[in-house]
């Protein structure tokens, strides 16, 4: 197909690339926008749509003082999450997308989602996002092109991807795979018609065909169901991808600690979402001689490399961070990566003298502008600052970003832990058997729901590996994906793999555990087991320390909270026995057999204790 030359800035691609460009004026003929934009990620670029969102009334500028280059922006209080039930899944196979995911026929989806898109753009521009997730320079980089209609989107993929004339160099190379990824907020102008302030749509598709590599997205304007790049295209298309191709891609923080000897130590981390991953990738160790550094806080993509380790690649340039409950004590590191400015938040609350203001946050502010634009007082009974709200700020900026964070051969992880957020039951931290036993307690891993997605905050559900809402098929085919990484690999070489909880609570609802930069004190211990060095307790869900054999030197906490944090409790894990049945359960035939064996091996340790 050649392009359709009536709309405005169609002709004159700045790249070469034939699919990418037929592809374009194919959307631009459905969608009918005023005009094309092709996004270069220039200074420039991100100057000019910035200060048309300002116009529009979308930004507001804060004070240059306080945070430099840096933009709030409420969105509409129906689009403020990922919208899990929107998400489909539209394998051409219904046994392809799983118990776990919504599923709709690839070709019916397409069907639905054309009339949604015909004439979705008008009175908008389109913009034309080419993109990179992980470094360029990588010998497959993952390229992709967004489509869209929200300059707001532009300017956080500016944030969260690379973008700019090498992706375009790259793409251009002809046999690079790249990713379509199309998104409209679906709110059409009339001639003439004013816009809102958050243009969306009541009707929202988040949808994935992993069989073509391609993503749709309608209707929302919220980062995880907008911003293309990162969740759709990272974990749901890239499990497909990785499942393919025999690697990983998965919802973990990526981090790096180093030792008093000055030995470094990377270690993977599943948590779901608002469960603490980009906390701890950002710790700041309380015990001394130990130090840590930043690769990633929310997505590892892990390939074997030639000497048989396991290397992980963070496909982000940016955080896309929890706000509410950031603070100095909490994530220092966090504070300082936003002070630098060139950041974007989204649905905090706006101070009077042009900051921005979240619950957890230090200061006593008296009078607010919440996210909602209602006013705020201390007394208002409603939070300022929507719990999902969140800020966007380049990677670069995070004062202790590991060096190695932009190197295309990843860093080899030695340990991966799998954590969720649970009252009771599950030990402050537990070392794994073996690979396949680690794989198990990936897989019936369990969480209480938070705010990061809409609905259900607080019950208990099983989140396997943190990746339920992410993953791109079948989560049985997904678990045997799993053992086979281990059985295809050298176990010497393998990472070890833990279960921590650092939300275990007192009868009085307190946290057991303090947390944050105390957690150094677990990364400590699962270092000293890696290396030999550390006593464990052998029960049967695994190796767990008793309080005497982690650091605890300087703890201002009870000791009694601690041996509670870290208790094995048999009759709470008889409870959590039928759980896991369930959950088995429901995942059907396509269970590995191999998981059956670790829950049956699981029920006679228990009986045998
Ligand atoms: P996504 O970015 O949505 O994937 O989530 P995330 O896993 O990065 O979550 P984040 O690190 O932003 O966690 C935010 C929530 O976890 C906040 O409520 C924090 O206070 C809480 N949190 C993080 N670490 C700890 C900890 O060690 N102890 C306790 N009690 N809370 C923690
Ligand atoms: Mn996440
Ligand atoms: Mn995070």
């Amino acid at each position: 197909m050649t392009a359709v030359p009536t709309i405005r800035g169609l002709e004159n691609p700045p790249i070469r690339r034939r699919e990418v460009i037929d592809w374009v004026a194919e959307v631009a003929e459905l969608t009918t926008p005023d005009q094309v934009v092709w996004c270069d990620g220039s200074q420039d670029e991100w100057d000019r749509l910035t200060k048309e969102l300002v116009a529009a009334g979308t930004y507001t500028q804060l004070d240059p003082e306080k945070k430099p280059n840096s933009f709030y922006a409420a969105s509409d209080p129906d689009d403020v999450a990922r919208v899990e039930e929107r998400t489909f899944i539209c394998s051409v196979n219904e046994a392809d997308a799983g118990v776990t995911n919504n599923w709709m026929d690839p070709a019916e989806m397409k069907a639905t989602m054309t009339e949604l898109y015909r004439g979705c753009m008008a009175g908008r521009t389109m913009y034309v996002i080419p993109f990179c997730m992980g470094p360029v320079k990588a010998e497959h980089p993952k390229l992709g092109v967004e489509i869209s209609d929200s300059a707001y989107v532009v300017t956080s993929m500016h944030i969260m991807t690379r973008m700019g004339p090498e992706v375009a160099k790259r793409l251009d190379e002809g046999d690079t795979e790249w990713v379509p990824a199309l998104h409209s907020v679906g709110a059409p102008l009339e001639p003439g018609q004013q816009d809102v302030k958050w243009p969306c749509n009541d009707t929202k598709y988040i949808s994935h065909f992993p069989d073509t590599r391609e993503i749709w997205s309608f209707g929302s304007g919220y980062g995880g169901n907008a911003l293309l790049g990162k969740k759709c295209y990272s974990l749901r298309i890239a499990s497909a991808m990785a499942r393919d191709e025999g690697w990983l891609a998965e919802h973990m923080l990526i981090l790096k600690l180093i030792s008093p000897e000055e030995k470094a130590y990377y270690i993977a981390a599943a948590f779901p979402s608002a469960c603490g991953k980009t906390n701890l990738a950002m710790l700041q160790p309380t015990i001394p001689g130990w130090r840590a550094e930043t690769v990633g806080d929310d997505i590892a993509w892990m390939r074997f490399g030639g000497d048989g380790r396991l290397y992980a690649v963070n496909p982000e340039f940016g955080f896309f961070g929890v706000a509410p409950g950031t603070n100095w004590k909490t994530n220092p590191n966090a504070m300082r990566t936003i002070e630098h400015g060139n950041a974007l938040f989204t649905n905090v609350a706006l101070t009077d003298d042009g900051d921005v203001w979240w619950e957890g946050l230090e200061g006593d502010p008296q009078h607010l502008t919440a996210w909602t634009g209602d006013d705020w007082t201390p007394g208002s009974a409603k939070p300022a600052a929507h719990p999902n709200s969140r800020y966007t700020v380049p990677i670069s900026q995070c004062p202790v970003v590991a060096p190695e964070w932009d190197d295309p051969q990843g860093v080899p992880i030695s340990a991966i832990l799998f954590g969720g957020r649970r009252k009771t039951t599950i030990p402050l931290v537990t070392e794994s058997f073996d690979w396949q036993h680690g794989t198990f307690m990936g897989a019936t891993m369990s969480s209480e729901m938070t705010a990061a997605a809409k609905g259900g905050k607080g019950q208990v559900r099983r989140d396997p590996m943190a990746m339920l809402p992410f993953l791109g098929y079948n989560v049985g085919d997904y678990f045997q994906h799993w053992v086979d990484v281990g059985k295809n690999a050298d176990a010497t070489k393998l990472p070890s793999i833990f279960y921590v909880n650092w939300f275990r609570r007192g009868e009085d609802n307190r946290f057991l555990w303090p947390g944050f930069g105390e957690n150094s004190r677990v990364l400590k211990w699962i270092i000293e087991r890696l290396e030999g060095k550390a006593a464990a307790t052998e029960t049967p869900i695994g190796h767990v320390p008793s309080a005497d054999q982690i650091d605890t030197e300087g703890l201002s906490e009870p000791i009694e909270d601690i041996e509670a944090s870290l208790r094995f409790d048999v009759d709470e894990w008889r409870e959590e026995l039928p759980l896991i049945e369930e959950w088995f359960a429901k995942i059907g035939e396509k269970l590995p057999t191999s998981m059956r064996d670790e829950l049956d091996a699981l029920k006679q340790r228990l009986d045998a204790s």
